[in-house]
């Protein structure tokens, strides 16, 4: 299949980089999960033990670290400044601050400066809040991906109990989900918003397999004599 691009964007929890990620295998294009980098700045930011309410030493880390992200099958490895933080970027203290950081306008640029340039020679799923929108405005394919938050909680919870990770009930997963979609979607820069010509696909009853089938059917009629 020729190569294009690919934004799929959506709150947290809807399945989002699962998708990406297998509709990408599927096609041989390369997916890249925008939420890494913006949770690598966090990283950073925390690791130096700086303040993440200084929005001066946050942007100053944004501009100096070097984030790279690797393909792999079972997802994307986030490297900075030559170390691998796959798995710190996704603590419970990262968690705490990554909004906050996104909401940052100088960090935004710098790091739709970088998510812009991986996608220049097409072939790219992307995964973000503001791909459609802002890195990707000319992608071949927009999807808007969304369930309800009961359905991204429990998701999430059940990713959770697998994981042996019993702290978190569903009841505060539930909480959580809410508080960051409304920091995701009231932000002054780059809110989460459906693009106009996003195709809106509501996973709240649907599998992982069945959104991935929805979307290389989508691919395919694009290939078969689409835009
Ligand atoms: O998708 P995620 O949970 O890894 O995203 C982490 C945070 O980064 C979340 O608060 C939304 C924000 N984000 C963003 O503002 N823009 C993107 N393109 C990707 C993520």
């Amino acid at each position: 299949m020729q190569k294009f691009n690919i934004a799929i964007d959506g709150p947290a929890g809807a399945g989002k980089s699962t998708v990406a990620r297998m509709v990408a295998g599927a096609l041989g294009f390369i997916y890249v999960d925008t939420g890494g980098m913006y949770r690598a700045v966090t990283w950073k930011v925390l690791q130096e033990g700086l303040n993440p309410e200084q929005t001066a030493d946050v942007i100053a880390v944004a501009r100096r670290l070097e984030i790279e992200l690797q393909p792999r099958p079972d997802g994307q490895q986030v490297w900075v400044d030559g170390v691998d933080v796959t798995k710190w970027i996704r603590s419970a203290e990262v968690n705490g601050y990554v909004s906050k950081i996104a909401s940052i306008g100088e960090v935004r640029q710098i790091l739709v400066t970088k998510q812009k340039r991986l996608a220049t020679a097409k072939g790219v799923v992307m995964d973000g809040r503001d791909i459609g929108t802002q890195v990707l405005p000319d992608a071949e394919l927009k999807i808007f991906l969304t369930a309800s938050v009961h359905k991204r909680a429990e998701r999430r919870f059940k990713e959770m109990q697998d994981g042996g990770d019993r702290d978190a009930t569903l009841q505060q997963l539930e909480q959580d989900i809410a508080r960051r979609d409304q920091m995701d979607q009231e932000r002054e820069i780059s809110p989460l918003v459906r693009a106009d010509d996003a195709l809106l696909i509501d996973s709240t009853t649907m599998s992982i397999p069945e959104v991935v089938d929805a979307i290389l059917g989508l691919c395919r009629d694009k290939a078969g004599g689409g835009k």
